[in-house]
């Protein structure tokens, strides 16, 4: 009984199924910061996600510097604009696009989901990666919080740049915390019927 570890005391919050329910990505953020306490129970639920060989490579980079925030805002809207064109796809006025980024840009607080690419078992890391950003978004929502997945929208080379990333970390996503200024619709889903098969899939 002496070596048993306990569990830190359960924040509580709404049921699991609840909290699954209840995540959607959030684009557009109020600015109320997120105590600290709250960023840590975030986190932790990350550092607990499984990941292949207990390698343990992913870190977790919290920015919060709106100087460091808004040049990468800036930034990111020059990258899309020449990268829509470049891709042929229609390009919106730069106006239209520098609102977005700042609603992108409007969280208080952003993890950033790292991998250590120098580890043993390299193959998984973006999968450890992928899961402990599951856990970011699910106990986020589990305290009140939104959060979404943000790859391509803002680049990995824009983040090194901005954030000074080492190279041996592989940048998995951004993911914004904050209180949503709305709750988005739940995204529709292709039923059960249609994804699940049993013994054998066609
Ligand atoms: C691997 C991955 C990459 C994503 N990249 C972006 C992104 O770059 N920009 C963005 O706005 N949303 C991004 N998302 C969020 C998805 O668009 C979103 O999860 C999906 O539309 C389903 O909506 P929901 O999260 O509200 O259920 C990404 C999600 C995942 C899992």
């Amino acid at each position: 009984m002496g070596d048993m570890v306990k569990a830190k005391k359960s924040p509580g919050g709404p049921p699991f199924f609840d909290v699954v329910e209840q995540r959607v990505s959030v684009r557009k953020y109020k600015p109320d910061p997120v105590p600290e306490e709250h960023l840590e129970l975030i986190l932790n639920a990350a550092r607990l996600a499984p990941n292949a060989g207990n390698q343990q490579p992913c870190r977790y980079l919290v920015v919060r510097d709106r100087g460091k925030l808004e040049s990468l805002k800036e930034d990111s809207v020059r990258h899309r604009l020449k990268w829509l064109k470049e891709e042929g796809y229609e390009v919106p006025e730069e106006g239209e696009l520098r609102e977005h980024y700042d609603d992108v840009f409007s969280a208080p607080v952003y993890v950033l989901v790292l991998v250590d690419t120098t580890v043993k078992y390299k193959g998984y890391t973006d999968m450890d990666g992928g899961i402990a950003a599951a856990h970011i978004m699910l106990a986020a929502r589990a305290l009140g919080y939104g959060t979404v997945f943000y790859s391509g929208s803002v680049t990995e080379e824009l983040c090194r740049k901005h954030f000074g990333i080492p190279e041996k970390y592989k940048r998995v996503c951004m993911i914004p915390v904050g209180l949503p200024i709305d709750w988005p619709g739940r995204r529709k889903r292709l039923p059960l019927k249609k994804l699940v098969f049993h013994e054998k899939i066609a």
